[in-house]
């Protein structure tokens, strides 16, 4: 059969076509990020860049280290006993903190979106105003507005108005996948990054999240992990396609505009990915 029958079609009147040059400048960037847990060796020599107020996808076969990039990003993996990092991770050409307050502060910039949506158990007021609380806003009145800011901007407001004071565990999963999203927007973060944020929800809940991720176009970078090329094709304006190589060890291979990689990829081995022959 052939490949073309497989090819992902990028939409045209989404993505506009632009050369990866003419892209805004990086917020997020790694530079020979070599990761290990343990003597397992996840991600080698990463080279992975997200342009400011665009939208990145990463795709790749299960266990290449998606995961493990964005958490190395968001220094989530610190805890794991056993893992260590090398290499370079900047924000806004800066090097990343690495110190307790300074991760603290890192995650205020860089929100994460988990593929199973994680509200908190108290009120959808309370959780929204999580990171608010932690930044000591504590009235009522300087809570309010943020909240409601939120809610608006995760697609969530009319849903959820007249219940804020209500248990976020009672919201059905794509309320509970915009709900943590109003969280990470709440604090204003520069980034958000997703690791298969619509995989536990339902096409119409998916399309939701997929809309909310163009609007925030300019606003908020966005670095979103899928196993769906379409999702990739239709929601980013850059994909980064991994692998395994070596020993299991997850490469970057390609990193290229959205319409560029699926419609002429660089490398062989992310034209059989995404033509379907493997992965
Ligand atoms: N906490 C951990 N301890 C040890 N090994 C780990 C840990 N987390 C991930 N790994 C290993 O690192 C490799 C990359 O895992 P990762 O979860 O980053 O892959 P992924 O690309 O996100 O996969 P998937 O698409 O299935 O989510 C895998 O071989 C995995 O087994
Ligand atoms: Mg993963």
């Amino acid at each position: 059969m052939s490949a073309e029958l497989f090819r992902v079609q990028v939409p045209s009147d989404m993505v506009p076509a632009v050369a990866i040059e003419a892209l805004p400048p990086t917020v997020v960037e790694t530079r020979d990020l070599d990761t290990w847990y343990r003597d397992f060796q996840a991600l080698r020599k990463i080279n992975f860049s997200a342009a400011k107020g665009r939208v990145t996808a990463i795709i790749g076969p299960s266990g290449c280290g998606k995961s493990t990039l964005l958490r190395a990003i968001n220094r989530m993996n610190d805890l794991v006993p056993g893992y260590r990092a090398s290499g370079e991770i900047l924000l806004d050409g800066a090097p990343a903190p690495t110190d307790p307050a300074g991760v603290i502060a890192l995650r205020r910039r860089v929100g994460m979106l988990f593929q199973r949506p994680n509200p908190f158990p108290m009120s959808i007021f309370d959780n929204v105003a999580y990171g608010l609380r932690l930044e000591r806003r504590r009235s009522k009145r300087d809570l309010d507005e943020p909240v409601q800011r939120a809610l608006l901007r995760a697609g969530l407001w009319d849903e959820v108005k007249d219940r804020l004071e209500r248990s976020a565990l009672g919201l059905s999963g794509g309320q509970q996948q915009r709900l943590c999203l109003a969280r990470s927007l709440a604090v204003e973060p520069e980034v958000i990054l997703m690791d298969e944020p619509t995989s536990s929800l339902d096409p119409v809940a998916t399309l939701r999240v997929e809309e909310l991720m163009r609007d925030f176009r300019d606003e908020v970078t966005i670095v979103i992990v899928t196993h769906h090329m379409q999702q990739a094709a239709s929601v980013s304006d850059v994909t980064a396609f991994m692998l395994m190589g070596e020993g299991r060890a997850g490469e970057l291979v390609e990193i290229n505009t959205t319409r560029e990689l699926f419609n002429r990829p660089q490398d062989r081995r992310t034209e059989d990915y995404i033509t379907g022959r493997f992965g």
